[in-house]
């Protein structure tokens, strides 16, 4: 229900020396963390938008309001640090009552689709309705015009609607503090706040790298992916198929979850969008680059082969099998072999593959083949 990376449990450098009161219980706490990391430490499950482990805290969504001794007002547990002493409340009526009022606001300044349940692009999950859910926010107050307005841009991948944005900031944390690219940023006043770039101009024309990180981090899809917009998918669609894969564009090796329709392509399957594992899971830890995150059509270009070719006697080109096609290369291979002798082979394998790949590779040439000749284009 709260934000949809992991939350991550604060660092360990500091020992646990301070003394907090959590819900009663009598709790050691570490030095600099905030009294939501305490909390989720003790599982407690404090509703939150604007937070993100990864970030500085912004204390801009009020969602993880709790009571604080001695505060007449609600505080924000993400932005607070915990003091020896503090005396903290994390449920009861009055934090129940406020977070049905703030979930109720923020809905009805949402747009028409956004209240349907379905995420403006349906690039993911919408983190608000479903919060409003769990705390049984009214859902009929009447209904806000939105104010705050945007301009189709034409980026080819980003697409941003400034009605269902509720300013929580973390698209331009996110790329300021983990892109280091401050792209986007706060604009306007007031109620016709919004996010842009510097003098408004496209993303094309700003610092942007198109990494998509502000789609990720987006708790209601109003920073949404533009590609299944444009295909006239709208709504958030549980995918039917996720399957976790290494991005293949470099040698980083980022982990990449792809959202298969394996119906589509006439049971060949599409793949529908690609999302990164959560942050603090794997080792690109929430991360993709434009390539990784957006550059997935290839798969289903025409002009891609989509079964192997072998080359016939006059040049022509002619389908075969995968056995035909292995046995054809490995005939082919053994007989410069014997012709020649094993240094006539050279093998070169790509940085876009795996390491596990690239490590058969140098195996099959040292160890089947009996040559050194191996080569792989990172190395140059
Ligand atoms: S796509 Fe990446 S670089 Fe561009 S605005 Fe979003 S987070 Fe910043
Ligand atoms: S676009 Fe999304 S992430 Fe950015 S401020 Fe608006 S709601 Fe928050
Ligand atoms: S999560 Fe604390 S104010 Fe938004």
């Amino acid at each position: 229900m709260s934000s949809q990376n992991p939350k991550r449990v604060p660092e360990e450098a500091s020992d646990p020396s301070l003394s907090v009161t959590l819900d009663g219980e009598t709790v050691d706490a570490r030095p600099g963390e905030t009294i939501l990391e305490l909390a989720e430490r003790h599982g407690k499950d404090i509703p939150t938008l604007c937070h993100d482990p990864r970030l500085a805290p912004a204390g801009a969504c009020r969602s993880c309001l709790v009571e604080v001794e001695g505060s007449r007002r609600l505080i924000p547990s993400c932005a607070t640090p915990v003091a020896d002493g503090q005396v903290v409340t994390t449920a009861n009526d009055r934090i129940a009552r406020h977070q049905k009022v703030l979930l109720a606001l923020y809905l009805a300044d949402q747009p028409d689709f956004a209240a349907r349940g379905e995420t403006p692009g349906g690039a993911q999950a919408c983190e608000l309705h479903a919060m409003a859910d769990a705390v049984g926010a009214p859902t009929d107050w009447p209904k806000m015009e939105p104010l705050r307005v945007g301009r189709e841009d034409r980026n080819p991948y980003v697409q941003f609607f400034p009605e269902a944005c509720i300013l929580c900031a973390r698209c331009t944390r996110y790329c300021a503090e983990i892109e280091s690219v401050s792209a986007i940023s706060l604009a306007g006043r007031g109620a016709e706040t919004t996010i842009a770039t510097a003098d408004d101009v496209s993303l094309l024309d700003s610092s942007c790298e198109l990494c998509g990180g502000c789609i990720d981090v987006c708790p209601t899809g109003a920073m949404t992916e533009k590609m299944p917009v444009t295909a006239g998918r709208r709504g958030h669609v549980e995918p039917e198929k996720v399957v976790r894969t290494t991005c293949n564009y470099c040698g980083v090796g980022c982990q990449m979850d792809l959202h298969v329709e394996p119906a589509a392509n006439d049971g060949r399957g599409r793949i529908e969008r690609v999302v990164s594992p959560e942050a603090g899971t794997t080792t690109n830890d929430g991360n993709l680059c434009v390539k990784g995150r957006f550059a997935y059509d290839f798969v289903d270009h025409e002009d891609r082969l989509t079964t192997p070719l072998i080359r016939a006697e006059d040049g022509s080109l002619r389908e075969a099998s995968w056995d035909e096609a292995l046995a054809r290369t490995v005939e082919g291979l053994m007989g410069v072999h014997e012709r020649h002798g094993a240094d006539a082979l050279a093998f070169v394998s790509s940085s876009r593959c795996t390491m596990e790949e690239n490590y058969l590779v140098q195996k099959m040439a040292r160890a089947v083949f009996g040559t050194n000749n191996v080569h792989q284009c990172a190395a140059t």
